[in-house]
C-alpha cells in the first residue's frame, strides 16, 4: 500500500490477531470471537478513561485544524458538501455533527425518513445548525441508489466528502432487490455503485475524499469466500459480516489506485468497538446491547477516525490506506493482496453488469 512508511508498529493486540489470522485450522467464526476479544482488550484504556468532555475536545482541535476544501468548487451551498450514509444513528450520527460544526453542508443518506428527520431536529438542537438535508437511499436496492444518484446530481451540487458508513451486522440470511447476500450487498455492493456513480463529481470538485467503514473483524476471514456469498446453506451471520468488511478494505485499495492523479483519495476506517444499534441481531440481543453500553466506545468516540480522516490536513493526499484509533495499521494479509483486490473488483463488476448494465463501463 502507499505512504506505508507513516504506518505504526503493530501493536501485541495486531500481533495476536494476526497470529490468528494465520491458524488456518481454526474456524472462522472462532477466528472472530478471538479477534473481538482481542479488540476489547487493546480499548480498554479509552473505554474506561477517556471522559465525553475528552472526547468532545478531540473533535473540537480536529474541526479548529481542519483542512478545508477549495472554496472555488463549494457551489450553490457556498459550503463544503459532505454525504454520509446511515447518518441516522450511530456513528454516522456522530460524524455528521463533527461534519456540521466543521462547516460542510451535510447531506443525510438514510433509508427511514421520519426516523432521519427525528435525528435532524436533535442534530439542530444540539448544534444550533441547519445546513443539512435529509435524501432518501436504500443501500439494499440499486434502484434506490442510482434514484439517489440522480437527485444528488440535478441539484448541481459540488461534493467534497463521501463517507459510506452505513452498514448491517450479522442478519438472518437475506437478499437484497438485486440478490445479493444482504451484509455484502448493503455494506459493500450498495456503496461500491454509490461511489462509482457520484466519482465523477467528486473528481470535478477535486480535493476531494472518500471514506469507507471498515471493521477489524475483517482479519477474521481468509477470503472472499463466494460459495458463501451464493449459497444459502453456507451463509454464516458472523462469517458473512467479515466478508462484507473485508470487501470494504479490498475496495478501498484498488479505488484508490484508479483514482491515483485525480485529486480524490479514498481511505478506510475501523470505528473500534462501539456501543451502536449494530449488535440488534445478536441472540439475546436486548443483554447485548445492555452489555455493549458499559463495555464499548460511545458512538463519538465511534466517530473520532472518520472525523480524523475527513478533516485532518495529516491525511491530505493520503489514500488507499486502514486507519483505526486515528493511525494507519496495516490490515490483514487478505486485504493488501492485489490480486484479492483485482479479483473482488471483477466479480463485483460481471455480478452488476447482468442487471445494471452501466456497470460494464466500470471494469
Ligand atoms: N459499532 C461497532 O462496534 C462497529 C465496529 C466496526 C465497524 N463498524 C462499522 O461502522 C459503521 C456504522 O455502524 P454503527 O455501529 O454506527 O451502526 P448503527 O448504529 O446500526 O447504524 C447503521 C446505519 O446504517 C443504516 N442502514 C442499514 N441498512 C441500510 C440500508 N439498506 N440502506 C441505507 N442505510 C442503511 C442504518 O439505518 P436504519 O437506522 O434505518 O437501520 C443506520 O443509520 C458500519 O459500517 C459498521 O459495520 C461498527
Amino acid at each position: 500500500m502507499p505512504q506505508g512508511d507513516r504506518i505504526q508498529t503493530p501493536t501485541w493486540t495486531e500481533r495476536m490477531a494476526l497470529f490468528l489470522f494465520n491458524q488456518e485450522a481454526l474456524p472462522d467464526p472462532i477466528r472472530l470471537f478471538l479477534v473481538g476479544g482481542l479488540e476489547l482488550a487493546s480499548n480498554w484504556h479509552q473505554i474506561l478513561f477517556e471522559s465525553p468532555v475528552t472526547t468532545n475536545s478531540h473533535i473540537t482541535r480536529m474541526i479548529r485544524l481542519a483542512q478545508k476544501p477549495d472554496s472555488a468548487t463549494f457551489g450553490a451551498t457556498a459550503r463544503p458538501v459532505a454525504i454520509v450514509t446511515g447518518a441516522n444513528t450511530g456513528c454516522g450520527y456522530e460524524t455528521t455533527k463533527g461534519l456540521l460544526q466543521a462547516g460542510y453542508h451535510v447531506i443525510l443518506a438514510c433509508r427511514n425518513p421520519d426516523i432521519t428527520q427525528k435525528a435532524i431536529d436533535r442534530l439542530k438542537q444540539e448544534t444550533d445548525l441547519d445546513h443539512m438535508e435529509f435524501m432518501e437511499l436504500d443501500l439494499a436496492s440499486l434502484t434506490s441508489v442510482a434514484g439517489f444518484c440522480n437527485t444528488f446530481k440535478a441539484k448541481g451540487l459540488p461534493l467534497h466528502l463521501l463517507v459510506n458508513n452505513a452498514g448491517i451486522m450479522m442478519t438472518p440470511y437475506a437478499r437484497t432487490a438485486e440478490g445479493f447476500e444482504s451484509q455484502f450487498g448493503v455494506n459493500y455492493v450498495g456503496h461500491f455503485v454509490l461511489t462509482m456513480k457520484l466519482v465523477d463529481v467528486l473528481k470535478h470538485s477535486a480535493p476531494a475524499r472518500i471514506i469507507n467503514l471498515t471493521s477489524n473483524a475483517h482479519l477474521s476471514t481468509r477470503s472472499i469466500d463466494t460459495k458463501r456469498l451464493e449459497d444459502p446453506k453456507a451463509y454464516d451471520p458472523r462469517v458473512n459480516y467479515a466478508i462484507s468488511k473485508l470487501a470494504n478494505l479490498l475496495f478501498t485499495a484498488e479505488l484508490s489506485r484508479r483514482l491515483e492523479g485525480t485529486g480524490v483519495t479514498v481511505n478506510a476506517a475501523h470505528p473500534g468497538p462501539v456501543a451502536t444499534e449494530l449488535y440488534r441481531h445478536l441472540p439475546a440481543a436486548h443483554l447485548v446491547s445492555a452489555a455493549v453500553r458499559y463495555m464499548f466506545l460511545t458512538p463519538a468516540q465511534g466517530a473520532l477516525t472518520t472525523l480524523h480522516l475527513a478533516l485532518s490536513p495529516d491525511v491530505n493526499g493520503v489514500s488507499g490506506m486502514y486507519f483505526f484509533n486515528r493511525e494507519p495499521h496495516r490490515p490483514s494479509p487478505a486485504a493488501e493482496n492485489v490480486e484479492n483486490q483485482k479479483a473482488l473488483w471483477e466479480y463485483t463488476v460481471d455480478k452488476l453488469a447482468a442487471k445494471f448494465p452501466e456497470a460494464k463501463e466500470w471494469a
